[in-house]
């Protein structure tokens, strides 16, 4: 397995509006508009911060899983993401070693990407995200 990078840190937030125009104030830089991906339960902005970003998540009704999150912990950090030259091979490789996979096989992920979370469970409580980009 090869992590190519960070792809993206994710923030659970109960309003994106609030956290674009924090981070605006903050630092100057300026959020994506908002999309909703209704598969996730989500709407979503984001931030670009060099070769990564900052993504902003909002559950869009109450059987989110980041609606879940939020009641339990607040807004914060929600989960990482690492960038994989492969991603079936990255799974093979986890499932070899017993890692507890939230995704068994990747799934489709924004852009034509793919991706698979790796459940907290086997990270210590970091959630994690694995993606390979430019498939096809
Ligand atoms: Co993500």
């Amino acid at each position: 397995m090869k992590i190519l990078g960070l792809h993206h840190v994710a923030a659970a937030v109960d309003n994106l509006e609030k956290y674009s125009s924090l981070f605006e104030t903050l630092f100057g830089i300026e959020a994506s508009s908002i999309e909703t991906n209704p598969a996730n339960k989500v709407a979503l902005s984001f931030v670009r911060l060099g070769n990564s970003e900052l993504e902003f998540l909002k559950p869009l009704d109450d059987n989110s899983p980041i609606y879940k999150f939020l009641q339990k912990r607040g807004p914060g950090i929600h989960h990482i993401c690492l960038l994989v030259d492969d991603i079936r091979g990255a799974l093979d490789e986890l499932k070899a070693k017993n890692i507890n996979m939230i995704d068994q096989n990747p799934r489709q992920g924004a852009n034509g990407s793919l991706i698979a979370f790796i459940h907290p469970e086997s990270t210590g409580g970091i959630l994690i995200e694995l993606k390979q980009e430019n498939i096809g």
